[in-house]
């Protein structure tokens, strides 16, 4: 299974850092939606589903956190931590969230407006989409 990580543009100067993100350029769709996660309680997890439509860049601003892909046949596990590099999730992948530090900031940019209709949540569907798909 293929992880695929953006190497974000990005510009450090005596100031500091500035990374820029551009819909269809660095991201292959329009963006729709931003959302962020942020204050998780210790041993927290998030995620636990798929998306039938929706794709994502996902960016770890701030402290780190583990993604856990799932295609359907091969499952295999990115520590996110650097804030200029980006985890780009086409749809059909099943997602776990996992060893979140506290400090961790992560930003989602998505395809889609919110529809809780794009959404698998148990993993046995999971497994009847994808191989109805496949
Ligand atoms: P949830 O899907 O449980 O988050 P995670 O992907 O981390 O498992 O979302 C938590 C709550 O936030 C849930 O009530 C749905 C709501 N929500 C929105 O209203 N809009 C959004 O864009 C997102 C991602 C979630």
């Amino acid at each position: 299974m293929n992880i695929e990580l953006v190497e974000l543009s990005s510009f450090q100067d005596e100031r500091g850092l500035l990374v820029a993100i551009e819909a269809l350029k660095d991201i292959p769709f329009n963006i729709s939606r931003i959302y962020y996660f942020l204050n998780t309680e210790l041993s927290s997890v998030r995620g636990f589903h798929a998306h039938k439509k929706l794709e994502q860049l996902i960016v770890v601003l701030k402290g780190k956190c583990t993604f856990t892909l799932d295609n359907g046949s091969d499952r295999k596990s990115v520590q996110l931590d650097s804030p200029t590099q980006g985890l780009l999730l086409k749809s059909g992948i099943w997602r776990e969230i996992d060893e979140i530090s506290h400090d961790c900031i992560c930003l989602v940019i998505a395809s889609e407006f919110y529809d809780e209709s794009d959404y698998i949540r148990d993993y046995d569907d999971f497994k009847e989409y994808i191989s109805k798909i496949q």
